[in-house]
């Protein structure tokens, strides 16, 4: 890392994601020179701390952005719509953690461990994928490396978190009510009650079938792992679990794998961790991976139902590397290529 440091900006500093970047951005000493919280009106009067310091959040304004360097934008598509051209005009890179701007030709989606090498085409807007796409690529990028992926197949348990703030207070309100005694809750931020269920819709249906989510994980895959004909299907579950988003992942490969083969290429990998050791009851959970940055995978095994066939299951969180941490790591891989 330089010696340089940066004024940086986020957008949605009071968010689910918003809180966590503060944290990371500490955590990993982010050469930061100044900081800006910003959000909306509503969250002025309001401080977040940073470091030793309380900061008053601002709304976010043409004036407040000037001069950024960085601008972490985790807010909504919309925000990032009419904020991120404003950050670039101002000669300042954007690191998105929205949809708005993923599948552009001209932005870079990344995950750091997977196509760094795509940022050096960036034109000041870079996105970071949806929290789902970003352990799945890593697991495909590491195995193919070694045994080219053929197809997969995904099944996800997302937890509340990745829906924000305000649908992580409805889980615990209405498991606090009903375990009160309480026999109807309302359902606000999901179209049914969350808590003691889980939900087979995570974002709205398109005409196919799939939801929006599920539509996320499959092109996004293929842009990051740079295979447009990938064939790969999902199902996105939303699941009463406050942290970490979990996957059963089936892929099918060019050449039969053993199950120790598959584990070593993953351990290899940095940011993977392999947790399988089922005899003792040792495989990746979203408790366990809550709070931490690397993407925890167990579970191995053939997929004996066809003939080059891995099953695996992970869990990683969505705060985290799903969004915060792999914001960071960008911002800090733009500046060690010289590309800001
Ligand atoms: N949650 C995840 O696991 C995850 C993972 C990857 C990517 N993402 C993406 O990250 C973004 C934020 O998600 P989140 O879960 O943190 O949401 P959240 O908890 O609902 O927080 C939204 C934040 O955005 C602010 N905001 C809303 N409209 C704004 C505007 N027009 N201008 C400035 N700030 C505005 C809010 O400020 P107020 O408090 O003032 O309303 C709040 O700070 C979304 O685009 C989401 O898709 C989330």
């Amino acid at each position: 890392m330089s010696e340089r440091s940066f004024n940086v900006a986020i957008v949605g500093a009071t968010g689910a994601v918003g809180k966590v970047l503060l944290d990371v951005l500490e955590e990993r000493r982010f050469p930061v020179r100044t900081l800006k919280p910003l959000a909306t009106s509503r969250s002025v009067g309001k401080n977040v701390r940073f470091g030793n310091e309380d900061i008053a959040i601002a709304e976010a304004t043409e004036e407040a952005l000037a001069g950024v360097d960085f601008a972490f934008i985790s807010a909504n598509d919309d925000a990032s719509r009419h904020w991120a051209p404003i950050v670039v005009a101002n000669g300042g890179v954007v690191i998105d953690d929205g949809g708005a701007f993923r599948m552009e030709p001209n932005v870079p989606l990344i995950v750091p461990e997977v196509n760094a090498a795509d940022l050096d085409a960036h034109e000041g807007i870079v996105s970071i994928p949806n929290c789902t796409t970003t352990p799945l690529v890593m697991v495909l990028n590491a195995i193919q490396k070694a045994n080219p992926v053929q197809r997969v197949v995904v099944d996800t348990y997302q937890s509340v978190t990745g829906t924000g703030a305000k649908a992580a207070a409805e889980l615990e309100h209405q498991t606090r009510a009903l375990a009160g005694g309480a026999v109807e809750v309302e359902a606000v931020e999901y179209p049914h009650q969350i808590a003691y269920n889980l939900i087979p819709q995570v974002a709205g249906f398109l005409e196919s079938g799939y939801t929006r989510e599920e539509w996320k994980i499959i092109h996004e895959s293929r842009k990051i792992l740079h295979q447009p004909d990938l064939r790969i299907s999902a199902t996105c579950v939303r699941v009463p679990v406050f942290v970490s988003h979990s996957e059963a992942v089936h892929i099918e490969l060019e050449r039969p794998a053993s199950a120790g083969e598959i584990r070593d290429l993953l351990a290899a990998e940095p940011g993977i961790v392999v947790e399988d050791d089922p005899a003792a009851r040792r495989y990746p959970m979203p408790l366990q991976a809550a709070g931490k940055d690397d993407v925890f995978v167990g579970r191995i095994r053939k997929d004996e139902s066809v003939p080059a066939g891995i099953a695996l299951w992970l869990s990683c969180d969505n705060l985290r590397k799903g969004a915060a941490t792999n914001s960071v790591q960008i911002a800090e891989e733009m500046i060690g290529r010289g590309l800001v």
